[in-house]
Formats: C-alpha cells, sequence, structure tokens
C-alpha cells in the first residue's frame, strides 16, 4: 500500500554529528511543506532513517530497522537517508522493497519532491552530489536548543585506506564564509548559545579569499549573544598555526580538541594513509597544550587494522599513554567494500580485535576518570542544555564538555556557575552557586585555576 499523502514525520539520524545536523534540516524541510513532526512513540506516515555506513554494523542495522517498519499495521512511508543511501543506492529497495525513497547526504533538498514522487507510487532515488547546491535549497533555521551545530565543511580527500566518507559524503568543500556567519546569526536568533561547527575535516575550511578556519573561528567570537564555539573533526595535517593560536586567544572557543590518530604504530599509519606520525601527532597535541593548557584531548582509535602486530598494537597504547586523553571513541577495523584495506592481506582474526579493543578501552577509562576527576572542587561555567531526570535537576556541559548534573532554578539555555562536587566516568556532579561566592573569573573558572574547597563525601 502506498500511503499517498503523509501529513506526519519522523527523522532518525544514527552516525556522526552531520548526520544528526542534516536530519534537523530535513525536518525543518518537511515542516516547512506542512508536514507534523511525530513523537518517539507515535506512529508517523513518513520515516526517514539517515544511516550511517562507517561500519559494517551500522550499516546493516538499517535493514533490521526496515524490517521492524514494514511489520506495522500500516507500513509508513520509508525514506533511506545518508551515507548508506549514496553507497548502496536502488540496491536498497531491491533489498527491501518496501523503501520508497533514497536520498543521498547531497540530495536531500529535494526530499519534499521524493515525498511526491513516492506518494504517485514512482521510483524516487537521488543520489546526486552537486555541490553545495543543498545549503542554499534549505528552509531558514528555526528555534534551537543551547547547543547547535553547523555544518561548514563537508567531504573529505584524504581517502584513509578503510573509510568510506570520501565515497559517501564527495570531496571536500567549504561553505562560503558569509553563509555560516548568517547561518550562526539564525542559529543564536533561535535560541542557540553555543555553536559546534562540523565538518568531516573541519580544520580544513577554507574560502576562496585565502581565509583559513581560525579566521572564521574569530569572526564568530565577535557574535553578540553567542556565549560558546567548539568545532569537530578535525585532521592532525590541518591543524595550522593560526588555528593552535586561536585556542590560546578565541575568547569564546573551548578548550576541547577532537584529534584522532588512529594508531600509534607508523608502519599502521602509513598503510592507513593517514599522512601524519605518531611523533608528528604528539607534537602538535604539545603545541596545542602550551596554548591551551588545560585542553581536554580526545581521538578516535582503531584497532586491528589488517596486518596490525601485538608490538604495533602495543604502539597505539603507548602513544595514548603520552597523550593522557579525556576522551575517546576507540573502534574494531570494520572492512568496508569498495576501500583498500578492504582487500589487504592478513585481516586480524574476531577475537583478537575483541582483546585489543578491551584493552585500549579499559586504558581510555582509566583516563577520562582521572580527567573528570581531576575538574572535582573546582569551580566551572556550565551550560545549561536538557533537564535531567529528578524534579528541578539539569544536565549542562563544562567548558573541557564533560556532563554535569546538579538542581538548579536557572533555565535551560543558561550558563550558571557551579561547584563540581564528585566524578564518574561519564558525568560529574555539582552544586550551583553564585558568581560572587566563586569569586572567580569566567577565564580563571575555565582554565581550571581556582580550586574550590573539597567536599567530602559526595557522589554521583
Ligand atoms: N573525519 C574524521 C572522522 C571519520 S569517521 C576523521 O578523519 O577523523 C569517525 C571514526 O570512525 C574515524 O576516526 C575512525 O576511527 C572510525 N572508522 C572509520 N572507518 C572505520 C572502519 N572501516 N572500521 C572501524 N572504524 C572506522
Ligand atoms: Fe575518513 Fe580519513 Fe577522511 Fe577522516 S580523514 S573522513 S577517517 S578518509
Ligand atoms: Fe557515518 Fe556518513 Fe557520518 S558514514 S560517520 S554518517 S559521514
Amino acid at each position: 500500500m502506498t500511503i499517498s499523502d503523509p501529513k506526519s514525520f519522523q527523522v532518525k539520524s544514527f552516525g556522526c554529528q552531520m548526520n544528526v545536523y542534516d536530519g534537523a534540516r530535513m525536518a525543518e524541510l518537511l515542516e516547512a511543506e506542512g508536514m507534523t513532526a511525530s513523537g518517539e512513540d507515535e506512529e508517523a506516515d513518513l520515516v526517514v532513517l539517515n544511516t550511517c555506513h562507517i561500519r559494517e554494523k551500522a550499516a546493516e542495522k538499517v535493514y533490521s530497522d526496515i524490517g521492524r517498519l514494514m511489520k506495522r499495521d500500516h507500513a509508513p512511508m520509508i525514506a533511506v537517508a545518508g551515507c548508506v543511501a549514496q553507497a548502496e543506492g536502488a540496491e536498497i529497495s531491491r533489498r527491501a522493497p518496501g523503501v520508497g525513497i533514497v536520498v543521498g547526504p547531497q540530495a536531500y533538498h529535494n526530499l519534499p519532491a521524493l515525498v511526491r514522487k513516492a506518494a504517485r507510487g514512482e521510483a524516487a532515488l537521488d543520489t546526486d552530489m552537486p555541490l553545495l547546491s543543498k545549503f542554499g535549497a534549505l528552509p531558514a533555521r528555526r528555534r534551537q536548543a543551547p547547543s547547535a551545530f553547523l555544518t561548514v565543511q563537508e567531504g573529505c580527500d584524504k581517502f584513509c585506506t578503510y573509510c568510506v566518507v570520501p565515497y559517501t559524503r564527495g570531496a571536500e568543500i567549504s561553505r562560503p564564509f558569509a553563509a555560516i556567519v548568517d547561518e550562526a546569526r539564525a542559529l543564536i536568533d533561535g535560541g542557540a548559545k553555543e555553536i559546534i561547527l562540523l565538518g568531516q575535516n573541519v580544520n580544513a575550511w577554507r574560502d576562496g579569499e585565502g581565509r583559513g578556519f581560525d579566521a572564521l573561528l574569530r569572526a564568530l567570537d565577535r557574535l553578540p549573544g553567542l556565549k560558546r564555539i567548539r568545532y569537530t573533526t578535525s585532521h592532525p595535517n590541518d591543524m595550522d598555526d593560526g588555528l593552535i593560536r586561536a585556542h590560546e586567544d578565541v575568547e569564546k572557543l573551548m578548550p576541547y580538541l577532537h584529534l584522532p590518530v588512529q594508531s600509534g604504530s607508523d608502519r599502521v599509519l602509513k598503510a592507513m594513509n593517514r599522512s601524519h606520525s605518531a611523533d608528528s601527532y604528539l607534537r602538535i597535541i604539545d603545541r596545542v597544550r602550551a596554548a591551551r593548557p588545560d585542553i581536554a584531548i580526545s581521538g578516535d582509535f582503531i584497532v586491528g587494522f589488517p596486518g596490525e602486530s601485538e608490538a604495533e598494537f602495543e604502539e597505539t597504547l603507548k602513544i595514548v599513554e603520552a597523550v593522557n586523553y579525556a576522551q575517546a571513541f576507540s573502534f574494531k577495523y570494520s572492512p568496508r567494500p569498495g576501500t583498500p584495506a578492504a582487500d589487504m592481506e592478513d585481516q586480524i582474526p574476531a577475537h583478537v580485535m575483541d582483546e585489543r579493543l578491551q584493552r585500549l578501552q579499559a586504558l581510555l577509562n582509566i583516563q577520562q576518570i582521572a580527567f573528570n576527576q581531576s575538574k572535582v572542587g573546582l569551580f566551572s561555567d556550565v551550560l545549561l542544555e536538557r533537564p535531567g531526570r529528578k524534579p528541578g535537576q539539569k544536565i549542562g556541559k563544562t567548558p573541557w564538555l564533560q556532563s554535569v548534573h546538579l538542581e538548579t532554578n536557572a533555565a535551560i539555555g543558561d550558563i550558571v556557575e557551579v561547584e563540581l562536587l564528585s566524578a564518574g566516568p561519564n558525568s560529574l556532579a555539582g552544586k550551583s552557586v553564585t558568581p560572587a561566592k566563586a569569586g572567580v573569573s569566567g577565564q580563571e573558572v575555565a582554565a581550571g585555576l581556582h580550586k574550590a574547597p573539597a567536599v567530602a563525601g559526595a557522589t554521583l
């Protein structure tokens, strides 16, 4: 049965933050068409699965989701968007005939037209990659949460040998400076206090006039009403002097850097086509820390890349020891169709990958807890982002991107002064204090210079 006139919709995004951004923009598009967003537990007429292709598990998930949707009494119109749509195209509808629409990440501005086509029972597929045209065709930004994503750069030319992103997102492009500043203003007008600039290689952003990413940060820093700026994800090769300096003197830029290294072995890095060495990565970290001593460093790791020996894996543990991460994401290598590494010899058995991942994550967890605990006893600015589970409780973020639970009457979107009382692996507990009581400037607080008196016995 074909739904001829979908009135309600749901967009489910998987994968990276850029997919979350794209999902929000698709929702804005559908609302501009007069459709209504359904709640989580409601059965919408149209379900958009905004998919991720990065690892096999992520990519396969879409088929189990489609199966579940097709079992409903009234199966919805199903659109597969995102990176699986780009990678598999028409193959998706062949494998899952219930899918009415397939739309790639660079073509989703055409979603309303595709919905109309599917409603007429026609094939609705668009995986074209027209450079930049989607942004110009999207409706204006609407009401925002306190922290909002903003895509400034998209695509990747780096071709790491394990990675699908250059194929699913296309070539590296930077959005124009003025378009980004305009969208940032709209986000702030809509209620955003923090903007997180997104790109697959966000620090590779540059424009036709020779401006680099640090110039963009400096321009956003001057926008009234904006309180915090973050960016992700960065490539080590694009960490230039200007950007490192920005961490020293751009006031609203938060002390947090996500800089994936993937492996600590130079042989593996070369086979991955990463174009940095373990040592050059460590030198960048040293320079960033010289610019901003309290910066929280985060990273991505892959264990079990083809041919990775035990000794090479131990070099990854060594680089983790050397950096001392505040947070990190680690994955078992997943062979992806069409990427060079999938055809490499000496694929690593699953049980070896499991064991290596466990050892790596044990070390990263120790570092993350230690980082969180190092903030206990400090006063910190916290941006309140959402209500907590208990009455009166709110959850916000420190400048170092840690979640903090606290009780306060302040509103979501406010930045409050918080005494950090205790820390667990994934969050901290705090107590709201007046700035006068804290008695220190925001800069000192963010730099972790001010110790509050120790509080005994506080737990999460
Ligand atoms: N552009 C970013 C992030 C890309 S995807 C960057 O270059 O760092 C996010 C992370 O997924 C990568 O950093 C990598 O750690 C992981 N990843 C990518 N492809 C993978 C694969 N085939 N198997 C396992 N992990 C992978
Ligand atoms: Fe993938 Fe490498 Fe590009 Fe990151 S830099 S998106 S890991 S190819
Ligand atoms: Fe996944 Fe595509 Fe993002 S593959 S990680 S959704 S760029």
